[in-house]
C-alpha cells in the first residue's frame, strides 16, 4: 500500500479539530516510549456521550492524521465504546496503516482507552 492512506494525508494537511478545550470533562495523554509520538486529547460530554473533542499531537504524520480523524469518529461515544476500539478498528478507519505504521493505531487506542478510564472517573476524586 500507499506510505499514507488518502484519509491520513487529508487529515495531517487539513487536520480537524486541533486545540484544547478548555475545562474539558475529561482528558488523556499518551506517548510511544520508542518513537516518542505524543497524544493529547480533551472532550466535553453531553448525556454521556461525547459531544466535542480536541487533540494535540506531536509526532509523525500518521499520528497527527489519525489524532484528527478520531477526533471527529469519537463524537457520539461513550466510555463503553471508547474501551471496545481496538488496532484493528482504527487501521480501518484511519485507511489503512502501512506495516511499519502500525504502532499508530496502537497509540490511538491507548489514548481513547485512558480516555474511557478518565470518563468512569468520578469528578472530584482525582
Ligand atoms: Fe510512532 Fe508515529 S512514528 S506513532
Amino acid at each position: 500500500m500507499a506510505r499514507f492512506s488518502d484519509e491520513i494525508i487529508e487529515h495531517f494537511t487539513h487536520p480537524k479539530n486541533v486545540g484544547e478545550l478548555p475545562e474539558p470533562d475529561a482528558d488523556a495523554s499518551v506517548a510511544d516510549p520508542v518513537c516518542g509520538d505524543q497524544v493529547h486529547l480533551t472532550v466535553r460530554v453531553g448525556d454521556g456521550r461525547i459531544c466535542e473533542a480536541r487533540f494535540l499531537a506531536h509526532g509523525c504524520a500518521a499520528a497527527l492524521g489519525t489524532a484528527s480523524i478520531v477526533t471527529a469518529w469519537i463524537v457520539g461515544m461513550g466510555p463503553e465504546d471508547l474501551a471496545r476500539v481496538d488496532e484493528a478498528t482504527v487501521t480501518q478507519r484511519v485507511g489503512g496503516l502501512a506495516p511499519g505504521q502500525s504502532h499508530c493505531a496502537r497509540l490511538a487506542v491507548e489514548v481513547l482507552h485512558a480516555l474511557a478510564d478518565d470518563l468512569r472517573t468520578p469528578q472530584g476524586s482525582e
